[in-house]
């Protein structure tokens, strides 16, 4: 009965691991999936959740019971705190509900279907380009899924009149969907005045906010600067809806751990959209997990632990940061033609070279450098030993 199925493409992201993976070469390089890796090329698991994780061990009272729907009750406040401010007026008014959720992608598909199903605006404006399950989750969930621009090719920055323009003709109500640092794919981010402008834009229009928090600490090495956005809009008293993922904050990846938090304008009702979200859970996939939210909770409820995570966090930021100033001196050193100051400009886990479908396929067949079509690096899969292997190939392609 399945005879008439068609193979289906390979995910355009995921699917350059497993490229990658076949590939014999020795000096392969992924740079395709957002994953942090150490200066070894290696997958890094962080000092502090080892600890975490030794400490729920030891604690021979853990049992393994169901967790219920909304999560790890613990995890959700402390989630709320950590994204919203522990001063945060929402939090203090008890206007905020939060579900632990299947890390970023399961957060905004909750929130997208309770949207779909609860409010009275189906459309969804994501940015142009955006990471590319976005669009998937949103159609899934039942929400119509339309774009607004934000990246200008050109100066490789942000489009933001074209940003205005686009919000400003939204219908009324509309969702839009905002990357609260560390855009994916392009590394742009808005400056504060400019959030400011979006911020007025949008509530003067009444659009709704719904933040896609993925890299909270990641670009600025700030756990509380990255936040800055989402708590200019909660500091205004309007509602919001927040996605968060401790993937690449906490190196979680596999753990799937991530929060929804919608922040309403009363307490009442934040009770009564927590009444309606179980309903969306149950369904889909019962409870989450109870290991990695136990993770993040250890951490952020102890302040010694807070505060070894902060230093690793600030770590990993400094380091891809120092890759950027490594790959831009390396083409710099090779006289490669253009002008890549972008790739010190951006912020995150990614650089947005501008490089064309043809280059990157160039790259992977002729040096084994793997990296989504967008021409997308990940500058956290660089190391300084790996750096010449890219700015080579780089330069191949600039001056071909
Ligand atoms: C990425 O954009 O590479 C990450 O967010 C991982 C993913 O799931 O696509």
């Amino acid at each position: 009965v399945f005879a008439h199925l068609v193979q289906a493409p390979e995910d355009p992201i995921l699917g350059v691991t497993v490229a990658y993976n076949k590939d014999p070469s020795p000096v392969k390089l992924n740079l395709g999936v957002g994953a942090y890796r150490t200066e070894e090329g290696k997958p890094l698991v962080l000092n502090v959740v080892r600890k975490a994780e030794q400490q729920l061990i030891n604690d021979r009272t853990r049992i393994k019971e169901y967790l219920p729907i909304v999560g790890l009750v613990e995890f959700n406040k402390l989630s709320a705190k950590l994204i919203l401010g522990a001063d945060s007026p929402a939090i203090r008014e008890n206007r905020v509900t939060t579900v632990e959720c299947l890390s970023g992608t399961g957060s905004l598909r909750v929130g997208g279907e309770f949207l779909a199903k609860h409010y009275h605006q189906k459309t969804i404006y994501i940015t142009q380009p955006t990471w590319g399950n976005h669009p998937k989750i949103f159609t899934l969930a039942g929400l119509t899924v339309k774009t607004y621009r934000y990246y200008d090719p050109s100066t490789r920055g942000l489009n933001f009149q074209g940003l205005l323009e686009d919000l400003g003709a939204a219908p009324p109500g509309s969702i839009v969907l905002l990357h609260a640092c560390a855009h994916n794919p392009t590394g742009v981010d808005p400056t504060i005045q400019q959030w400011e402008q979006i911020r007025q834009l949008m509530r003067s229009k009444g659009l709704m906010p719904f933040f896609d928090s993925a890299y909270q600490g990641f670009a600025s090495g700030s756990l509380d600067t990255d936040a800055k956005p989402i708590r200019m809009f909660v500091a205004d008293g309007g509602e919001c809806l927040v996605a968060q993922s401790y993937a690449k904050n906490m190196g979680l990846y596999g753990e799937r751990v991530g929060a929804l938090s919608i922040v309403c304008k009363s307490s009442d009702v934040a009770g009564r959209v927590e009444s309606q979200l179980k309903l969306v859970i149950r369904p889909m996939y019962s409870s989450p997990p109870i290991h990695g939210a136990s993770i993040v909770a250890v951490i952020l409820r102890d302040r010694n632990l807070f505060n070894e995570w902060t230093l690793e966090l600030k770590a990993m930021a400094d380091r891809i940061i120092s890759m950027r100033k490594q790959l831009f001196e390396a083409l710099r050193t090779r006289g490669t033609p253009g002008d890549w100051s972008h790739i010190i400009k951006q912020i995150g886990m990614f650089t947005f070279t501008g490089l064309n479908p043809a280059q990157v396929s160039y790259m992977t067949k002729e040096y084994h450098i793997y990296m989504t079509s967008d021409g997308r690096i990940s500058m956290a899969g660089l190391s300084s030993k790996t750096v010449p292997h890219l700015a080579d190939a780089i330069h191949a392609v600039a001056t071909k």
